[in-house]
């Protein structure tokens, strides 16, 4: 056995391994939720990272960055495209996400889907000390549980998943959904974020795999009891707070109005670069507010960041390519010398120049199709120490059964999201105030150490319950 207490195994590493512009190797925060999420929590218990520093550097040690102790896992050039971009981005991600693009099937994924899984798990054996507990991370890695504890039969295992666990009617259509299932069975405890995941697991684990299931526990014939269940998840929201109050960041904030064309109203979005976010509609939605004659570019603004994300997988792609296209467009039509309707960004920035942007923004508009939680809502959200500004927010996002007092949209509906952008851009401060407060309190409260504290104290009593002491 190793010597780590806690192991956390995510396919991403917190940083990403890029090269510099004067052509030496650097790193830079990774994108997306999952990180935002745990990098807090590591730092507030002593463990390892095990994860993926992007890229197939074949030679990469084990290293301290920040105060956090990371053991970088290689990738192959096949991996990166059978296991990264083709089974877990190209099968399961739109497929976990409504099917909002058409997953593959493809069996030469799969195959190495149950390699890189098997080479995560492995790692995370050779670290865990004796009875330690392992935390996996999201859809990339589901056979790790099952495989880990095949070789440590004395850890504690979690498994959390970061996006939406489908519907069965969606699940079945996986040709190794029983594996899927199985591998995630060899979790003491299985979390969602929303109650639907985890009924929607528990019925496919009692109708396909045939396990008998009470509520949210799972019986396996060999006497284990496997427990789903919900964890909303959160941001570390007192720092981003604490963050928004620096002076630097509001200076910076009051440079980016002062760019935009204070007092212009800024709209403003913060996304991967992904079809699952709604953007390419938020867009049209905005312009056709401007068509019909509500506010002018003199008056309003719209600032879409869009981090550059899974660039060589074919529907990300194409959304590039379609999201360039409108931009090119609404500006042509509608913008005027040094007024441009939309100032669209594909590029991701360090936090501090998040939290400038949201202070900067009058209205968050956040309408994804489908989204696990959504943690740009809640930095927002975050920010807004003064409770004002304005949320837009999708049904559709985990963060709307939280938020709800953000302006609920549905995105398929470009009229409706018109009215709501509308109505955020007009409501008056009191309205702004009264709904801010109550998020704000909310998010607060919810905050990323409340969650993972949570996850992992029901992962001690989950434990418990089969008789072996830990
Ligand atoms: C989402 C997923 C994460 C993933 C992130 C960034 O938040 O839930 O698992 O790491 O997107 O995507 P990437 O493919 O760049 O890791």
């Amino acid at each position: 056995a190793g010597t780590a207490d806690l192991v956390i195994v995510a396919n991403r590493l917190p940083v990403d391994r890029v090269t510099l512009a004067d052509g030496s190797p650097g790193w830079r925060t990774s994108p997306g939720g999952l990180v935002t999420a745990i990098e807090p929590v590591l730092r507030a218990n002593d463990g390892v990272w095990v994860g993926w520093p992007g890229g197939t550097e074949q030679d990469l040690q084990p290293f301290e960055f920040d105060g956090l102790s990371l053991v970088p896992m290689t990738m192959s050039a096949e991996e990166v495209k059978d296991f990264y971009e083709g089974f877990s981005n190209g099968t399961l991600w739109p497929l976990y996400h409504d099917v909002v693009a058409k997953p593959e099937f493809h069996r030469e994924w799969w195959d190495a889907y149950v390699g890189v899984n098997q080479r995560f798990a492995e790692k995370a054996a050779e670290l865990a000390s004796e009875g330690a507990t392992v935390w996996v991370h999201d859809y990339q890695l589901q056979l790790v549980p099952q495989i880990l504890r095949s070789l440590r039969p004395d850890l504690r295992i979690g498994f959390y998943l970061h996006i939406p666990f489908p519907p069965a009617e969606l699940f079945q259509q996986l040709p190794w959904r029983r594996q899927i299932l199985e591998g995630l069975l060899g979790a003491d405890l299985v979390g969602f974020q929303m109650n639907g995941g985890a009924q929607n697991f528990v019925r496919l684990v009692r109708q396909r795999v045939g396990h008998k299931t009470h509520r949210d526990l799972v019986y396996l014939p060999d006497g284990r009891t496997v427990k789903a269940a919900a964890f909303p998840i959160s941001i570390d929201a007192k720092g981003f707070e604490e963050l928004a109050r620096s002076e630097r960041v509001e200076k910076r904030a009051e440079t980016i109005r002062d760019a935009l064309g204070s007092p212009r109203k800024v709209f403003l979005g913060v996304d991967r670069l992904d079809y699952t976010k709604g953007i390419y509609a938020r867009l049209r939605a905005f312009s056709e507010l401007i068509i019909d004659g509500h506010f002018d570019v003199e008056d309003a603004v719209f600032v879409q960041v869009a981090t550059p994300s899974r660039e060589q997988v074919e529907q990300y792609r194409i959304l590039r390519d379609e999201i360039d296209r409108l931009v090119g467009h609404i500006n042509g039509d509608l913008g005027r010398i040094g007024r441009p309707a939309i100032s669209y960004l594909h590029s991701s920035y360090p936090r501090e120049e998040m939290a400038a942007l949201y202070r900067a923004a009058d209205i968050m508009v956040v309408t994804p199709y489908r989204d696990g939680m959504n943690l740009v809502a809640k930095e927002y959200v975050a920010t807004r120490y003064e409770d004002d500004g304005a949320l837009v927010l999708s049904e559709f996002a985990g963060a709307a059964d939280e938020l709800r007092q953000a302006w609920l949209v549905n995105p398929y509906d470009i009229n409706g999201m018109k009215s709501a952008l509308l109505e955020a851009y007009a409501a008056d401060e009191r309205e702004r105030g009264r709904r801010m407060k109550a998020m704000r309190k909310t998010v607060l409260q919810h905050d990323v150490a409340a969650w993972a504290d949570a996850f992992l104290l029901e992962l001690a009593a989950a434990r418990g319950a089969h008789g072996k002491t830990v």
